[in-house]
């Protein structure tokens, strides 16, 4: 009985870390979250969104309370975990 459960087990600890893996990540998160708006280094697109590269906006808080009304941060990305959010803002942190 044990032979059988071990492979089915092991499946689904494997599919979850799968289903997690990119979603805990700050350059992954980044590419697939913000790039679109921000650019992929976070050099800004305008006029549709700021540089963020050397950003002084309190960036967790932009994320978690949202920015000007305009930009979409809390509605679309409410559903960014803490952790998220930590690895969003040490991404952000690293770009030139
Ligand atoms: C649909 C477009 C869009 C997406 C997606 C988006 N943003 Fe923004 N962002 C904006 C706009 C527009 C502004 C400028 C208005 C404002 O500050 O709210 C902005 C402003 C910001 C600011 C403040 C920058 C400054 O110096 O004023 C930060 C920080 C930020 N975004 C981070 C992010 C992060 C991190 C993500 C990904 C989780 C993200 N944004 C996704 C459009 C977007």
């Amino acid at each position: 009985m044990k032979l059988r459960i071990a492979p089915v087990l092991l499946a689904s600890v494997s599919m979850l870390a799968w289903m997690q893996a990119p979603a805990q990540d700050g350059p992954t998160l980044f590419k697939t979250k913000c790039a679109m708006c921000h650019g992929d280094q976070g050099q800004g697109k305008p006029p549709m969104a700021p540089k963020l590269a050397g950003t002084t906006k309190d960036v967790a808080a932009v994320l978690t309370k949202g920015g000007e009304a305009k930009a979409p941060h809390v509605n679309p990305m409410s559903t960014l975990t803490p952790v998220q959010v930590t690895a969003l803002v040490a991404f952000v942190k690293t770009l030139k």
